[in-house]
């Protein structure tokens, strides 16, 4: 543990000596493809990284109509000083394919100082500049477009490039057709745009090999950029729609970017860096060693050093209290085998308590361990498991909960189990409306959006009167700018049957998602079946096997009511099962546009609404279709959180 924190501050000095190093030499990156972890090195304004590519102009809740976006590069490109000019190159990769035809309105490749588009700006202005600016020149942009449209009688025809200098006007311009590109058309083309100091040239291609040729050249044009462009620019693309759509992609980009004639400043850099990070990295092994001495390992600072920022409502227990409150976790107070360990009944100051134990074998573990406390640890409400507290000493994770005589709902709902109390129709009822609560609670009601990611039928313990309680909130994340790390999108958190369609392709986790989970939950409890319902057990995973498929061939026939859990008999409300069902149904929605919000479902249960319009067949799975939590009103966010939204991936 001592060497890895080591290697990290290693690694770290070297990167910020890496880091001063390049910013003054070069701006240089490579994306081959997007990932969601890349979120963090771009500055998105309207635009979002879907499915290995950016979309400069989203496709929110399916609506393409009237945007401007814009996706620039996290770092300043320093493009001139008073005796230095920068040259680059930049290749890149657009898919842009038209809904509408023709298509519109088109992408640029941009140097601006201006990280949001201008206000109207959709439409023919490319999101480059809007009527005001440019009349006024109050944008400093230079762009180089590739339009799909004719919305201006200037123009060329729609499917031309052309550079723009703070207007959006083109100083030239070119057709593509005799090339056989059509920019609009779906399918990838390269484009590559340099500037060598004195021109600007564009080159393009059907495919990615041998860009810069000759024989690829649409134009060259003399352009002296620190005449119309501040010292230091971003670099990126814009895009615009207007009535006439597209979907405006650029599914891979580098860049590489040089400063020629440099002064001095280099020289010193390079004593200066590498002594500073000789005195830090002595000062950083001294103090190690000194630490190493003195310390017993009894706790982790590190740990508590994250846990102090944000808890201090569920309070700290010593190792000791816990071994007594559950008789040294004895196999009699065993109470289950929870998602990342064990669970013991425990009795703590006359009050039952249950201890989970998080598995030293789980490498997740100290995640885990975290996220519960920090999710769930100051919240308060009726249906959330309450975390009473924490303990972390000689490796080992403990949490501490308040006890649930009755155990997880998954022990009562499922057919099989003939033993187990049956739960009337008002107790399920009941279950579901508290469920419904708490999850309305986590995306809307705290400071935080918190995703749950997990919910399912073990997850839902019960208390003494059969309320249902949410916990284990081992996988939530809450919605924040400090979360913006570099989560993989290769693995998929969640339980199979519970996991939205859309999951498989993304790897995204969005309140849309919870949602779904928690409509399959719904049906399960009304019907007392598995999620993944399956005549054939090899096929678990398959989706046409799956609950929601069952439940809606039942619905497409007219016998909806056959889904009902028959050791309910005829003891329940027609009208509201019915109900419950169609909100289930409408839960889990191949497509994420259509699901309810979490508080339109409350609506439903309360009786203030009836269920949103099912349709008898059930739809296909659309894709691509933008994670609508960006736009819908329900799910407003304030203003810096929504850039931090699409942190939430899998682990
Ligand atoms: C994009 O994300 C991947 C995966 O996290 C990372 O390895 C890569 O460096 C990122 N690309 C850039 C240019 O930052
Ligand atoms: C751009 O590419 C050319 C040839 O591939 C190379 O000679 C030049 O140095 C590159 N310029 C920059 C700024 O990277
Ligand atoms: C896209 O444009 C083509 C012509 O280039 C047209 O045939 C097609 O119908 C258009 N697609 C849509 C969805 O309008
Ligand atoms: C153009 O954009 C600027 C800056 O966003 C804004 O102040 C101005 O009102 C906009 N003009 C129009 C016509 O929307
Ligand atoms: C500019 O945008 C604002 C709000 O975004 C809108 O109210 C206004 O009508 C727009 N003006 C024009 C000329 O489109
Ligand atoms: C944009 O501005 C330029 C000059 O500032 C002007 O010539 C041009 O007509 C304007 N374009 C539009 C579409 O208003
Ligand atoms: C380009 O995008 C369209 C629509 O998003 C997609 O159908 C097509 O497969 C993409 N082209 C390639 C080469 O991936
Ligand atoms: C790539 O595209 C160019 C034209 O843009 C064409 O001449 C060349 O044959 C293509 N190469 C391959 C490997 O498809
Ligand atoms: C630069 O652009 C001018 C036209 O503006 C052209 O005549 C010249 O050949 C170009 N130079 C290069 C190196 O492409």
């Amino acid at each position: 543990m001592k060497n890895s924190l080591t290697c990290k501050l290693l690694f770290l000095i070297l990167t910020i000596a890496c880091k001063i190093e390049t910013q003054v030499k070069c701006l240089e990156f490579d994306f081959p493809t997007f990932e969601e972890s890349n979120d963090s090195d771009l500055i998105r304004d309207n635009s979002y990284i879907v499915l290995g590519a950016i979309q400069v102009t989203p496709d929110i809740r399916g609506s393409l109509t009237n945007h401007a976006g814009r996706a620039l590069y996290k770092k300043p490109f320093k493009l001139w000083n008073k005796d230095k000019k920068a040259t680059f190159n930049t290749t890149f990769v657009i898919n842009i394919s038209n809904q509408t035809n023709p298509g519109g309105e088109g992408l640029a490749f941009v140097l601006t100082p201006e990280t949001t588009a201008p206000q109207n700006s959709s439409g023919m202005w490319l999101g480059l500049v809007n009527e005001t600016t440019n009349r006024t020149l109050g944008s400093k942009i230079v762009a180089v477009e590739f339009d799909t449209r004719k919305s201006h009688p200037d123009d060329l025809d729609g499917n031309h490039v052309a550079l723009n200098v703070n207007n959006i006007n083109s100083v030239v311009q070119e057709s593509l057709s005799g090339r056989g590109i059509k920019i609009d058309s779906g399918n990838d083309f390269t484009a590559h745009v340099r500037y060598d100091g004195n021109n600007i040239s564009v080159y393009v291609s059907r495919n990615n090999s041998e860009v810069y040729n000759q024989r690829n050249l649409v134009f060259s044009r003399a352009i002296d950029l620190s005449a119309s462009l501040p010292e230091t620019v971003y670099v990126g693309f814009t895009a615009s729609t207007s009535s006439y759509t597209e979907l405006n992609c650029v599914r891979s980009w580098k860049f590489e970017g040089l400063e020629i004639d440099g002064d001095g400043n280099m020289l010193w850099l390079w004593i200066i860096v590498p002594t500073v990070c000789l005195v830090v990295i002595g000062a950083i092994l001294g103090l190690l060693f000194l630490r190493s001495r003195s310390r017993s390992g009894e706790t982790s600072p590190e740990i508590e050093a994250e846990l102090d920022n944000c808890a201090t409502n569920p309070q700290k227990f010593k190792l000791r209290e816990l071994k007594r409150a559950t008789g040294n976790f004895s196999h009699e107070n065993k109470l289950g085998q929870g998602g990342f360990g064990m669970v013991f009944k425990g009795k703590w100051e006359g009050r039952d308590i249950a201890v989970k134990r998080v598995s030293e074998k789980s490498h997740q573990g100290k995640q885990e361990f975290i996220s519960e406390i920090t999710t769930i640890g100051s919240l308060n409400h009726r249906n959330l498991v309450k975390l009473l507290g924490w303990c972390y000493e000689r490796k080992e994770y403990l949490l501490v909960y308040e006890y649930m005589p009755n155990g997880s709902l998954d022990r009562y709902i499922f057919l099989g189990d003939k033993s187990r109390t049956n739960l009337t129709w008002e107790t399920r009822k009941n279950i579901i409306r508290g469920l419904s609560q708490a999850l309305e609670y986590l995306h809307n009601g705290c400071d935080k959006r918190i995703l749950h990611r997990d919910i399912k039928a073990s997850n839902v313990m019960l208390d003494s009167d059969f309320n249902a309680k949410l916990g284990d909130f081992g996988l939530a994340r809450m919605i924040q700018q400090s979360e913006m790390t570099h989560h993989s999108t290769k693995e998929i958190a969640g339980t199979p049957g519970y996991m939205a369609p859309e999951t498989f392709l993304n790897g995204r986790a969005t309140v849309e998602t919870d949602v779904y989970a928690f409509g399959v939950l719904m049906l399960e409890v009304v019907s007392g079946k598995k999620p993944s319902y399956v005549l054939d057990k090899e096929n678990q995973s398959n989706y046409n096997n799956s609950i929601v498929n069952w439940l809606w061939e039942l619905y497409r026939n007219g016998n909806i009511m056959d889904a009902a859990d028959p050791r309910m008999g005829s003891s329940f409300n027609v009208e509201e099962m019915k109900s419950v069902l169609l909100l289930g149904l409408a839960c889990c929605h191949p497509n994420p546009n259509q699901r309810p919000s979490m508080r339109t479902v409350l609506k439903v249960l309360t009786g203030e609404t009836s269920p949103p319009d099912v349709p008898t067949e059930r739809p296909a799975f659309v894709w691509p279709a933008m994670p609508p939590s960006f736009s819908d009103v329900d799910y407003s966010l304030t203003g810096s959180q929504i850039d931090s939204l699409t942190v939430l991936t899998g682990r």
